[in-house]
């Protein structure tokens, strides 16, 4: 769980659309519904509320799972766009966008480049004694996004309260979007087929007291 130092971040209007078109360099390359990382990232919010991880908590979950698939960016086409279902081996490429991610986000450049760091201005690394906590957020979520509660996701093989709970509520927010939208594998589901499928998945999928705030 990370802790957040007094007022967090004072991202401007200019930068949070930057990080909602990053988000979107991802979705661009696989998905047709546009606006998906948009939702994401207000499900997360509401969510986090919810969950009464306070206000901090809750901007920053808002403004960084809109970057949760970055990393499909290294993912070839022939791969990605494959309308049929993936072979294992294809599946073992596509599980790499959650290190390519976070890989993309860590903080490596804060810290190997402190004059870059300090030369923007308003840089919430300032804030933090050189951790940045957008960043980390956001690593982390593009790292264990899939990781399940019973510990059968990937990267990692994770469980239960090892995921980071951002990325518990994002695992939520986002296959419940990805079930409302069509596809080029798959129709839009009406919300009764969505939440008997999300229900089935509560205890393997999800936990299940972020399942219940969702509900
Ligand atoms: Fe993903
Ligand atoms: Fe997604």
């Amino acid at each position: 769980m990370f802790k957040f130092p007094g007022p967090l971040l004072a991202l401007n209007a200019s930068r949070l659309d930057l990080i909602w078109r990053l988000g979107r360099v991802a979705e661009s390359r696989d998905e047709q519904t546009g606006n998906h990382v948009v939702r994401v990232g207000s499900y997360c919010r509401v969510m986090a509320e919810a969950l009464g991880m306070g206000r901090d908590f809750a901007d920053m979950i808002c403004f960084t799972s809109p970057l949760h698939d970055i990393g499909k960016v290294g993912i070839p086409d022939d791969i990605l766009l494959q309308p049929r279902a993936l072979t294992p081996q294809e599946w073992d490429v596509m599980r790499r966008h959650c290190v390519i991610g976070a890989d993309i986000l860590r903080q490596d450049v804060w810290r190997v480049s402190p004059m870059l760091a300090a030369s923007l201005v308003g840089s919430p690394d300032r804030n933090t004694g050189g951790e940045n906590p957008f960043l980390a957020m956001a690593s982390s979520i593009a790292l264990t996004h899939h990781e399940w509660w019973d510990g059968s996701g990937y990267p990692q093989g994770l469980s239960g309260e090892s995921i980071p709970l951002e990325s518990r509520i994002v695992a939520v927010a986002d296959v419940y979007d990805a079930l409302h939208s069509a596809r080029p594998y798959k129709p839009a589901f009406p919300e009764c087929t969505v939440l008997g499928i999300m229900k089935e998945k509560v205890g393997s999928h999800f936990d299940p007291d972020v399942y219940r705030v969702f509900e």
